[in-house]
């Protein structure tokens, strides 16, 4: 199709708000790359990335640009869900270093220029942490017990859980405890794994004890925190019986998690029906509260929710003023690759949040998803957090997969707002499909008996050098997952240097958006191309997204860059160009 140069623009988004000169709200346009502690470097050499790796390769974020470091849980943990299952808040896991290491990691990344975010765990401690002893250890109806959600079971001998809620790794969420005296006794409500048991977030105690935590951190320098499971820490009360409508188990909440590759729809404004363990009014006094504990320290800091709550109006709550200040996109996670889903979803999100003043984010991978250079290859429904395997139907196209992943992140990191990229991305990597059975690390492995294969196959540490045992992941060759063999190709070494490489892109991509201020511009649409296609312009900067399957004419404009070869003025299927 021939497209005349006269293209029209419609639709405006909310502006963004500047930030001051001293770097207040830098957060509004942030790229902040997600640090995998475990799977991230290992300066030890015992098969678990740690904190001094992290310092090490501190370097080479730098050198690719991102504005902060999101570091997942490196906490004391017995780490049966992979350090989401906290023993003590306020020490480092020796598996990961010491809090000097911690230190010594913060200040290098300050002095290097990049904020650092720690992620807080509220929503449930470890059975290994004190509290929850001493909960085993006292009475029902004790104050320990208070802190947890300890119920008597049902029937005549209080053998049947207290309701019928379920795990969101599969399996009853309530385990029966045996009392000191060597009864059967109540039953723990735990929304995940049988060692993550919930807190009680109506008991003041509790939240006395996480402000010190918060303070904790903030007293160490932490530039903010992610905060799990945001959106699940307050219960209906009387916690009433439940049965989701079938979906497709995301983290948890009700998204539209089914990951439906073709045809998906943009986020519906409908809502629907609340289950009563997650997003519960009572949720939002707890940030409130969290908000002013920030506000009483010096320079500004983020507190970002992993809420997955839709409508994406509902999740806005979160990010009011008062609140937290940004709040994971899973909507735009979960759009297939297709212009209309695109566009609709990049408006909802720039309305719902811009509604409340917050800026939107955007994000394609992380720690519990498929990554986004496999799951856009998809032909079969694969739902977030199930993870594939060596089973499945169809394997999909690696080739197809990353160029659409290209394309997607160009997408992504044009638009204004934060963008949260997981590490390994900026090399392409793969989905992990054919890791053995027996070294799956995730809960969701053995409790659903190996219906679901789980998160492992985006955790699997990353490749630094083509030639070096575990691909410089250590030096040893040891790897709490097997690499897969053929991963010398994705080594960060291997792309240095090569103008063609993911890494190059990711460099160009996260030099040029800065360059071009696109984190605080805005989205005019472009009309006047075909349907397949998604073209917006942001400052001076137009991108055209072809998500179709033929080639577009480019139109007027110098090519900036392009996430893959272009055809003369031609943008072949799968591609993204930035014109300027
Ligand atoms: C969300 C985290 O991202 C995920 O990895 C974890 O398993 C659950 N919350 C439970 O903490």
């Amino acid at each position: 199709m021939l497209l005349t140069s006269q293209k029209t623009m419609t639709s405006l988004s909310a502006p963004a708000q500047e930030p001051d000169a001293q770097g207040r709200e830098w957060w509004r346009s942030a790229v902040i790359y997600q640090v995998y502690p475990r799977s991230f470097a290992d300066a030890n050499g015992d098969g678990l990335g740690d904190l001094p790796g992290v310092t090490a390769h501190l370097p080479e974020l730098q050198r690719l640009g991102v504005d902060a470091i999101w570091l997942s849980p490196f906490f004391t943990s017995p780490q049966r869900d992979a350090g989401y299952d906290v023993a003590d808040y306020c020490q480092v896991d020796p598996a990961f270093g010491t809090l000097d290491d911690f230190e010594r990691m913060q200040w290098r990344a300050h002095e290097l220029g990049m904020r650092v975010i720690v992620d807080i765990v509220p929503n449930h401690t470890s059975s290994d942490h004190a509290w929850f002893q001493a909960a085993l250890a006292s009475a029902p109806g004790s104050v320990e017990r208070e802190h947890y959600l300890f119920r008597d079971g049902q029937g005549d001998e209080g053998q049947l859980p207290p309701n019928n809620w379920e795990s969101v790794f599969g399996g009853s969420a309530w385990t029966r405890v045996t009392e000191p005296d060597g009864t059967p006794g109540q039953w723990y409500l735990h929304l995940f794994d049988s060692s993550q048991p919930d807190l009680n977030w109506q008991d003041e105690w509790v939240r006395e004890q996480f402000r010190g935590v918060l303070r904790f951190w903030l007293d160490r320098g932490v530039d903010g925190f992610r905060v799990d499971v945001a959106h699940g820490m307050i219960k209906a009360p009387g916690l009433p019986d439940y049965t989701p409508p079938a979906e497709g188990g995301s983290m948890g909440g009700g998204a539209p998690s089914d990951g439906a590759l073709d045809g998906m729809q943009p986020a519906a404004e409908a809502e629907p029906p609340t289950a009563p363990y997650w997003a519960q009014e009572g949720v939002h006094d707890i940030y409130r509260d969290w908000h002013r504990i920030l506000d009483e320290y010096e320079g500004d800091r983020v507190l970002v929710a992993e809420a997955w709550v839709e409508p994406m109006s509902k999740l806005a709550k979160w990010v009011r003023s008062d609140e937290m200040n940004q709040a994971f996109n899973f909507a735009y996670l979960e759009m297939p690759w297709q212009a209309s889903a695109l566009r609709g979803v990049i408006d909802t999100s720039l309305a719902a949040f811009g509604s409340v003043g917050a800026p939107s984010t955007w994000v394609l991978s992380n720690h519990d998803v498929v990554r986004h250079a496999t799951r856009l290859a998809l032909t079969f429904d694969n739902p977030q957090g199930h993870g594939i395997g060596p089973n499945m139907p169809v394997r999909p196209d690696a080739e197809l997969g990353l160029r659409r992943a290209r394309a997607a992140t160009a997408l992504m990191l044009s638009l204004p707002g934060s963008s949260y990229l997981f590490q390994g991305e900026e090399l392409g990597l793969p989905e992990v499909i054919d890791l053995p059975d027996d070294a799956r690390q995730d809960p969701t492995w053995t409790r659903t008996n190996g219906e679901r294969y789980g998160r492992d196959g985006c955790r699997v540490p990353l490749p630094w050098r083509a030639a070096s045992p575990a691909f410089g992941f250590n030096s040893t060759g040891e790897s709490w997952l097997p690499q897969p063999a053929d991963w010398a190709r994705y080594a960060r070494d291997a792309q240095e240097g090569d103008p063609a490489s993911t890494l190059a892109l990711y460099t160009r991509l996260l030099a040029e958006r800065k360059a071009h201020g696109l984190g605080l511009g805005e989205v005019r649409w472009l009309d006047g191309y075909p349907e397949q296609v998604v073209a917006l312009r942001n400052g001076d900067v137009t991108v055209i997204a072809n998500t179709g399957s033929t080639s577009v004419e480019l139109g007027d404009g110098e090519v900036l860059l392009a996430s893959g070869p272009l055809d003369g003025r031609l943008l072949p299927a799968d591609t993204t160009v930035w014109l300027a």
